[in-house]
């Protein structure tokens, strides 16, 4: 497995792999890896010749007063597990390679980015678009892994290949969690252990949601409001929102339908987690 910094080792190194016919398969992360991102390495390398994963922790996606410059690192770490699980190639580039001065082209997108974690953070979703349009061209993959976990994103990147017509396919993979239920993630180290205790009721409320839409109710404000007071039954708990949207415009819905997304996102003291269900 090769580590490369540069975009044109890894154009070079793409390149040659299209020259012998083979299919490239490609996950982008941020690194700091669990068996979340595992789980898409490992899709990506039974369904393609050739994997390549890239590690970069995006300035652009992150708000001036969010977790940036402590968000976690470990390349070591992560080479290991990329290794282990049969990646061919880790693109590590550092900011400048990807920001270089004078920048100033981005992807933005209306409507999907409007909902949910777009208003709660409103210059992300232009920083995830404008990213992983750069890591597409950069990388040219026949097809990128993208988890539910980040359900709002997944839809997203959706949207984006459709419109611009990029000619890859958008694979989604299902949410890996913990024993105990709650979703992974490299946030989940900043908790305390009180905190990761109180983290559970994030998917709790998740399950208890869904256990309500598989009896029958079709009012998503009984759902919505039932979800809403689990988690305050969480002292160390501070919902965000919790909603229920059509899974493919993220738009808020009444009635439970197919696709329907309910998402949610939760600070347990200052590390704000979120967590979802898809109904389809
Ligand atoms: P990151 O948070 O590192 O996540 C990388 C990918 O791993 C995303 O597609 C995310 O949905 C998936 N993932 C994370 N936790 C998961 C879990 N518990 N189960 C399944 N999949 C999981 O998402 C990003 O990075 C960035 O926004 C990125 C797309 C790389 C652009 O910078």
């Amino acid at each position: 497995m090769k580590i490369e910094s540069t975009v044109n080792a890894v154009r070079n190194q793409v390149k040659e792999w299209r020259k012998s016919g083979l299919t490239v398969g490609f996950v982008p992360t941020m690194g700091y890896l669990h068996e979340g991102h595992a789980s898409l390495i490992q899709a990506a390398r039974e369904n393609n010749d050739k994997v390549v994963v890239s590690i970069f922790v995006n300035p652009m996606q992150f708000g001036p007063t969010e977790d940036l410059a402590s968000y976690p690192r470990d390349l070591e770490k992560d080479s290991a597990l990329c290794a282990s699980l049969g990646a061919d190639l880790i693109f590590h580039p550092e900011p400048e390679e990807m920001y270089h001065e004078g920048f100033s082209s981005y992807v933005d997108m209306d409507v999907l980015t409007q909902e949910l974690c777009g208003l709660s953070r409103p210059v992300h979703f232009r920083g995830v678009c404008t990213v992983v349009c750069k890591l597409f061209h950069i990388v040219a993959p026949d097809r990128a892994y993208f988890g539910q976990k980040d359900a709002q994103q997944l839809a997203v990147i959706r949207h984006m290949a459709d419109d611009l017509n990029m000619d890859i396919e958008i694979v989604g993979c299902p949410i890996v969690r913990e024993e105990d239920g709650l979703a992974k993630s490299s946030r989940n180290t900043y908790l305390s252990e009180d905190e990761r205790r109180a983290a559970l009721i994030l998917s709790k409320s998740i399950f208890l949601g869904k256990e309500l839409v598989e009896k029958g109710e079709t009012s998503t404000e009984k759902i919505v409001d039932a979800m809403k007071e689990r988690i305050a039954s969480e002292p160390l708990a501070r919902i965000d929102y919790v909603k229920a949207v059509d899974g493919r415009t993220m738009q808020q819905i009444q009635t439970v339908q197919k696709p329907m997304l309910v998402a949610i996102a939760v600070y347990i003291g200052s590390t704000r987690l979120i967590d979802n269900f898809i109904w389809e």
